[in-house]
């Protein structure tokens, strides 16, 4: 099942950018999606473009339709607030609040009205142990945040999306920062995570592209080369330039 069906989007930034032009692309559900390539291609465009987290930036024009479960969510009606809810975003570097590891899970749903007690401990616990973080932090929820280590503090940003129970998560290169362990961590938490959401990942390397693609989505300066599974992408690419990129042919 698509969970989110992407057609003609085309994206101008206000300084004339334009940094998709004509993507059209399924993304399934209880899988990962991978979209790659070099530098300034539209990844990170995109990826804002789910939530639509480019509202907050300067466009001159976006055109297309993106439907999440069939209803298009670049329409000026989409609740934006609730979208974001139920498509959240890790970025590269973590951003932990400056409170303790549970004040970052529980800030969300606070917000959001909950008081209880029991349910932000609870759902402080599910979105810890969510992204296998749990064993490591539960006795010092109580800690900053700030005292964990890179890994551990990219792991809460995951958690902290997870508290608030989203259907598609989306991961910017999440793991640039991260050494090799905590990288395999990260990975191995989010093939976890697939069996019941829909993932996104903007990967740090193609190696790390080749690891967790279900799917593949390679880039090119806002153009989208090839679209596969990752087995086939990766082992025979369609296109010209999608092997040299892997191949690491590419100027
Ligand atoms: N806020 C912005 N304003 C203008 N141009 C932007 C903005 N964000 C990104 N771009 C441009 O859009 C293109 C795609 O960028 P980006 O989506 O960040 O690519 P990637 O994530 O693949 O590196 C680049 O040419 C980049 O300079
Ligand atoms: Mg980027």
């Amino acid at each position: 099942m698509n969970k989110i069906v992407i057609e003609n989007l085309n994206l101008q930034y206000a300084d004339g950018t334009e940094s998709l032009r004509d993507i059209s692309l399924n993304i399934p559900a209880n899988a990962i999606s991978v979209l790659f390539g070099p530098a300034g291609g539209g990844k990170s465009s995109l990826l804002r473009c789910l939530n639509r987290l480019n509202d907050l930036t300067e466009v001159r024009a976006v055109s297309g339709r993106i439907l999440l479960d069939g209803a298009d969510i670049l329409d000026p009606k989409t609740d934006v607030i609730a979208l974001r809810r139920r498509v959240g975003m890790v970025f590269a570097r973590p951003v932990t609040l400056p409170l303790t590891i549970r004040g970052n899970l529980t800030y969300g749903l606070e917000l959001a009205g909950e008081k209880r007690k029991s349910r932000l401990d609870e759902a402080a616990e599910h979105g810890l142990k969510l992204a296998a973080l749990w064993d490591e932090v539960r006795d010092r929820l109580d800690d900053p945040a700030i005292a964990l280590s890179g890994g551990q503090q990219q792991r809460l940003c995951l958690a902290r999306v997870l508290a608030l129970q989203p259907e598609v998560i989306l991961l910017d290169e999440p793991t640039s920062g991260l050494d090799p362990i905590s990288t395999g961590k990260v990975e191995a938490a989010l093939q976890e995570l697939k069996k019941e959401y829909t993932i996104v990942l903007v990967p740090h390397s193609v190696q790390q592209a080749a690891r967790t693609a279900d799917f593949a989505a390679f880039f090119l300066q806002g153009e989208l080369v090839e679209w596969a599974s990752g087995k086939e992408l990766f082992t025979h690419p369609k296109v010209k330039r999608t092997e040299d990129y892997i191949e690491g042919r590419f100027g």
